[in-house]
């Protein structure tokens, strides 16, 4: 019987049944191997006869102490953590190159050494001397962080089980090195090893670590996500790099909520918080202006609201653009047809540009009938009113969908001033609140009572 080989990339991790030159998935050149099986010994041929030692069981009432947690005394990182850093526990901070991952790391690095932990940087990206000239520039110099440029892991895995601190960092898992692997540092076997030999080092220890990982162009941290199953968990950093604000927000976390936001600034002496950053968004907001709306969203768990902008313009093309930024263009392509099908107003042969201002993106479907609403109010240049929020899910017959989390919505927009709400009806009962609210059960509905037109 012929052996079962198969081959993957050392790059993108896909698998083939033969090997070729060139990987099909990732275009990557000499990147195919063949893969080894996990042992060849004679003896652990087959699990059939399977001679382990039993393992002991227990149920599911036993009473487990809750891990210990550190705080950062940095409310916008604790919150995101889950209530501070859990004791050994792994953790990778995923973003983009130059988005301010070694910064935020430092920083907290500073802020945990100062609260008592004993904390080690490694760096495999910068000299400790431009990690030093960093720490001058934020005023860390002062904390008790001990400090290293290294990448190869035995030597950083000997030196942390000498030193035995509380926290170690690792920027980035991506530089790092483990000499028992056969491939390039950055690649998906590097990094899966390197990732795997300091999680399961973090839980025998007791120490913390935290990996600092890039992101690819494609959204996928380097070796397709190999690392996000291994750590307790996962915050990516994100932000637009000509925009100041910055995004910490936890998409797996075995010790707290995920989907928490923490808003950050990055300002001349590193990042600062952002205690409210609804203000922030809609502090260069003008006087109200046809296109203008302002969408009262949720992001993760908190109130945010944000000015959406559009334009609207007849086109020279025969195929008229469709241009967004921060929200997603499937969506913006399906609100239209809705509109004209459903309320008779066409965009054909008209430009249509969309934008979320502040560089914030966008993913929820309560952000609908804002986009609407400022497609409408552009189409038609009659603006909205500077005092409402909008808020509220379209579905594909025209219908108004309610959306999760409304009384928090209505707060945030009167703590920032508006006087009126403009959404889908909710089914809840809303207890009072000072706010004008104006519930529309379909879009035309809305259009009609809030524009006129039609
Ligand atoms: P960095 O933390 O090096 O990014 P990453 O580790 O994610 O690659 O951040 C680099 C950017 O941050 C750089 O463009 C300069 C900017 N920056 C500031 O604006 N203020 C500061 O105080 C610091 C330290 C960096
Ligand atoms: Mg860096």
């Amino acid at each position: 019987m012929a052996k079962d080989i198969s081959y993957s990339c050392t790059d993108c991790g896909a698998v083939t049944s033969k090997w070729s030159g060139r990987c099909e998935s990732c275009g990557a050149w000499n990147t195919i191997e063949e893969d080894q099986p996990l042992s060849s010994g004679p003896k652990s041929k087959s699990l059939g006869k399977h001679r382990g030692k039993p393992i002991e069981l227990t149920d599911l009432a036993t009473e487990q102490k809750d891990p210990p947690r550190t705080l950062a005394g940095v409310s916008e990182l604790d919150r995101v953590l889950g209530g501070g850093l859990v004791k050994a526990s792994a953790l990778l901070v995923g973003g983009d190159p130059g988005i301010g991952k070694s910064t935020l790391l430092l920083q907290a690095a500073a802020r945990f050494a100062r609260n008592g932990l004993k904390v080690v940087y490694i760096s495999g990206e910068e000299s400790s001397a431009q990690v030093q000239m960093r720490a001058r520039r934020l005023g860390l110099t002062e904390s008790p962080v001990q400090l290293a440029a290294a990448t190869n892991l035995r030597n950083i895995l000997t030196t942390l089980e000498a030193e035995k601190p509380d926290l170690a960092i690792i920027d980035s898992i991506q530089t790092m090195w483990a000499d028992n692997v056969d491939s390039a540092p950055g690649s998906v076997s590097q990094v899966r090893a390197s990732a795997h030999e300091l999680t399961t080092f973090a839980k025998s220890q007791g120490i913390s670590v935290v990996m600092v990982g890039h992101v690819t162009k494609e959204g996928a941290l380097a070796g397709p996500r190999v690392v996000e199953h291994m750590v307790d968990t996962v915050l990516y950093f994100e932000g637009e790099r000509g925009h100041q604000f910055r995004l910490l927000r936890a998409v797996k976390n075995r010790f707290g909520p995920a989907d928490e936001i923490g808003v950050f600034e990055m300002t001349g002496k590193g990042l600062a918080e952002v205690k409210n950053p609804s203000a922030l968004f809609l502090s260069d907001r003008g006087d109200p202006a046809p296109g203008s709306v302002v969408f009262a969203g949720i992001e993760g768990n908190r109130p945010m609201l944000c000015e959406i902008q559009a334009l609207v313009a007849p086109s020279p093309h025969s195929q008229p653009r469709r241009s967004v930024v921060g929200w997603d263009g499937a969506r913006l392509a399906m609100i239209l047809a809705v509109l004209e099908s459903r309320c008779g107003l066409a965009f054909a042969g008209l430009d249509v540009y969309l934008n979320v201002a502040g560089g914030l993106r966008i993913s929820e479907p309560g952000a609908d009938l804002a986009i609407a609403a400022a497609l409408v109010s552009a189409r038609e240049e009659s603006a909205l009113p500077k005092e409402a929020v909008v808020f509220g899910e379209i579905s594909l017959s025209g219908a108004l969908r309610p959306v999760a989390q409304t009384e928090n919505r209505l707060k945030e927009a009167e703590k920032l001033g508006f006087t009126s709400a403009i959404s889908s009806q909710s089914q809840k009962k809303r207890a009072a609140s000072g706010l004008e609210l104006r519930e529309m059960a379909d879009l035309a509905t809305f259009i009609k009572e809030v524009f006129g037109a039609q």
